[in-house]
């Protein structure tokens, strides 16, 4: 942990430090459990049907329908072991709630790849995020690096294994949908990914003395494919509608994973599904826990659409790698950050 940092989001304070304390624009405009059930929530119940009039052909033209308006979904049945949802939520719940000292014993600062981590995985952020994380890089398998995958408490190590693997079967379900959308065979968008690549994050975002003046999480894209996100029952999930004037709250489904389309599906589908914007809010009265399971290509994946529709242009200039498409994004979130401060 850098020198000078508090390790430790302060909650026991009434009042919010001033790290944390967002610019007015930024601030969340509505709470974290006035919910808008607006997000599709879809049953992937009998997407393996095959055939004339057969339900796959009624769930792809839904999640279209839904990547096209919004970027952003809810899934129901399917098909991951609700016991193992349960274990992976209770073990990381668990894991939150340790002492201090075990928790670092994870410490992924000083560029350890995967482990824990207070607020912000964007290093040099001059805001800091209301939350606590861990992160496991789940695949390609060859980058798991078990000694920094935390199994306090005992056995968490293996039932994120078997998640990650579950979660890696309903992502390739997901994007072979898309892919037929594009008119493309099933297996492209995994293949323009190269060797995909698997990251599982844990968010812990303790109740908060003045949420109205923070952010778990700031607004973003995700950079990658698509995200599976499991949140609990508290809310905090803000997308955005109207082309980004609107903030609603998104329902929490128990058992449902928020699907997310990222900055490469929304390339690679020439900017027809859309990339969702969203943020973390956090409250005062409970804490919350999430775990996104981000999709994302090879860092040297070529990133560029793989299907143009007749009378449009490509979105993107040149292919670049996703290595670069990453790098700019980052440059470009510190380019704003820093034209905003002089403004001020
Ligand atoms: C994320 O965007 O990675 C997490 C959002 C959430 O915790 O709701
Ligand atoms: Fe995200």
């Amino acid at each position: 942990m850098a020198p000078g940092a508090v390790p430790f989001l302060p909650t026991e304070e009434k009042a919010l430090r001033e790290s944390f304390v967002r610019d007015e624009d930024e601030r969340p405009k509505v709470a974290h459990n006035v919910f808008s059930d607006e997000i599709p929530v879809i049953s992937l119940a009998g997407i393996d049907e095959e055939g004339e009039g057969c339900r796959r052909k009624e769930i792809c033209r839904r999640i279209v329908d839904a990547c096209e308006d919004w970027g952003i979904f809810q899934v129901v049945d399917h098909g991951v072991d609700a016991g193992l949802i349960a274990d992976m939520s209770r073990l990381a719940g668990e894991f939150f709630a340790l002492p201090s000292e075990e928790k670092l014993r994870y410490d992924m600062s000083g560029g350890k790849k995967g482990g824990f981590i207070v607020s912000s995985h964007l290093q040099g952020e001059p805001v800091q995020d209301w939350r606590e994380i861990v992160t496991f890089f789940s695949y390609p398998v060859r980058a798991r690096d078990y000694a920094r995958w935390p199994d306090r408490p005992a056995g968490w190590r293996s039932v994120v294994e078997r998640y990650s693997e579950s979660l890696m079967a309903v992502a390739c379900e997901l994007l072979g949908v898309l892919s037929e959308a594009m008119g493309l065979e099933r297996g492209a968008l995994s293949r323009a990914c190269v060797d995909m690549d698997q990251k599982v994050v844990v968010n812990f975002y303790p109740k908060c003395p003045q949420p109205e003046l923070t952010l778990g999480l700031k607004r973003h894209t995700d950079p990658g494919t698509i995200t599976l996100l499991l949140q609990d029952q508290v809310g905090g999930l803000q997308a955005t509608r109207d082309g980004g004037a609107t903030w609603i709250t998104v329902l929490p489904v128990a058992g449902a994973f928020v699907v997310n389309l990222g900055d490469h599906g929304h390339y690679l589908s020439n900017g027809r599904f859309k990339n969702a914007d969203h943020q973390a809010v956090v409250n005062s009265s409970c804490s919350r826990l999430s775990i996104a399971t981000f999709q994302n290509p090879s860092p040297e994946a070529v990133v560029y659409p793989l299907a143009v529709r007749e009378g449009e242009a490509p979105v993107m200039e040149e292919p670049i790698t996703f290595a670069e498409m990453y790098r700019r994004k980052m440059s470009r979130d510190v380019e704003m950050s820093r034209l905003k401060k002089m403004a001020k």
